[in-house]
């Protein structure tokens, strides 16, 4: 038997060399099983960042991931098994209303996300404002529930992907996420876990996003479609604009209210925009025809709408919230930060706006930080935009006003505005299949 000793193997990546599978099988097993602590595989994670990852590293490091747990066996699910998911911005709520209007027009969408993460948001964070909701359903429950309604969406648990759940939650306060190959193997350890035959990958590339160059992004979008390919599931990838923040609302509650909004027909274009670019080919990928006039009558219809309300349903959600959104957590101070002078706005700075809600308590310091889900940002203006001086550029909701007031004074610095007309940003950038 060969005895593998953690510090060197930390020590090898430090120092730039390659890792063996079974180095990389015996940290993440070690780490997964509690025997490992937090700060050792933080300084794992930070030899990762700076030293990288070659392409069979991290298609180890994913494999060692997924088989932590227990990959689902859908095959009595008959509806084609496709899911997405994001490599995570700012706003993005887009999943929230993706896994409904897909599920509505037949897909299965065994969906499994993660919390925020760094300065963006997360899937599971925003659920869980809706008072009740569940993320943490046992197999069999996530299975009866796909069941039923071809959708759930859920964590990584003890069961499914829990190398993933402690590893993300350490990257969050560790400043290791912004890493392809720590993103690729997160994001394929999950989705391999699913059973699918189709995934689909909104990409991010911005300020507001992990990748903030264009190259890096695309490198990002390669390496998990070439992980895709060789597990067998059809993969693509949406190469998005996050330079912006997505749709108009940022902050846990208030993008399940703008979620709501969407599915309504009544959303930011934007939002709708790359959902449907997204739901559009998940519905290629599993045959079914009508592309984008299907989802959007399943959205006029209410049908796509129906389907979130059984999700919140199913999962222990307050359902009343869809009409009532006095129900949801949101915060009731409001500030608003003014432009101090006439022009266009220039650039957003979308990572610190991502920052400045983890600062109002939107997303976590500390691993065990609880996160307040009240608190949240309006936009008001986006890149291109012309701005009048004192005109709004974007509402603090925090009942905390003492940070609400710092928050306010930070916000100044996020937008520069300057005399010269400037372009609105494209939203969708590049298909890869
Ligand atoms: N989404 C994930 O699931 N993992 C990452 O590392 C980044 C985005």
């Amino acid at each position: 038997m060969v005895y593998y000793n953690s510090i060197e193997i930390i020590r090898k990546k430090r120092d730039g060399y390659k890792l063996t599978q079974k180095e990389i099988q015996f940290l993440i097993s070690e780490y997964t099983k509690n025997k490992l602590s937090d700060y050792q595989f933080a300084a794992f994670l930070m030899a990762v960042y700076f030293q990288g990852m070659d392409f069979k590293e991290t298609t180890d490091m994913m494999s060692a991931m997924l088989h932590s747990g227990t990959v689902l066996n859908l095959s009595d699910i008959k509806r084609p098994k496709i899911d997405k998911h994001s490599t995570g911005g700012v706003g993005d709520k887009v999943s929230l209303i993706l896994a409904p209007l897909v599920a509505s027009c037949g897909v299965c969408v065994p969906m499994i996300s993660g919390r925020g993460l760094g300065h963006t948001g997360g899937t599971l964070d925003k659920l869980e404002s809706i008072p009740g909701f569940k993320t943490d359903l046992t197999v069999n429950q996530f299975k009866n529930q796909l069941k039923k309604i071809g959708v759930a969406m859920v964590g990584q648990t003890v069961e499914i992907a829990p190398a993933d759940r402690k590893i993300y939650a350490l990257r969050d306060v560790t400043a290791t996420v912004d890493s392809i190959p720590l993103i690729a193997a997160s994001i394929m350890s999950k989705k391999l876990a699913e059973d699918l035959e189709g995934l689909v990958l909104d990409v991010k590339c911005g300020s507001g996003a992990f990748m903030k160059e264009y190259k890096k992004t695309k490198e990002l979008a390669q390496t998990m479609i070439q992980i895709g390919k060789r597990s067998g599931v059809k993969t693509r990838a949406i190469v998005t604009d996050m330079n912006n923040p997505l749709g108009d609302y940022i902050g846990n509650s208030l993008e399940v209210i703008e979620t709501i909004e969407v599915l309504q027909g009544r959303g930011p274009n934007d939002v709708l925009e790359v959902t449907l670019a997204l739901a559009e080919v998940m519905l290629t990928i599993a045959k079914i025809r009508g592309g984008r006039k299907l989802l959007e009558k399943k959205i006029v219809t209410g049908e796509a709408l129906d389907r979130f309300r059984e999700i919140v349903k199913l999962q222990g959600g307050d359902v009343r919230i869809i009409d009532d959104y006095s129900r949801l957590p949101v915060a009731k101070n409001k500030i608003k930060v003014r432009a101090q002078k006439k022009g266009y706005l220039q650039n957003i700075d979308t990572f610190n706006i991502g920052m400045l809600l983890v600062a109002l308590g939107g997303g976590r310091v500390k691993k065990e930080d609880l996160i307040d889900p009240s608190c949240g940002f309006k936009m008001y203006k986006k890149i291109g935009d012309h701005v009048e001086k004192n005109e709004c550029l974007i509402e603090i909701y925090s009942d905390n006003e003492s940070k609400a007031r710092i928050v306010a004074r930070e916000m100044q610095r996020v937008f520069t505005i300057k005399k010269k007309p400037c372009r609105h940003k494209a939203l969708i950038r590049e298909i890869l299949t």
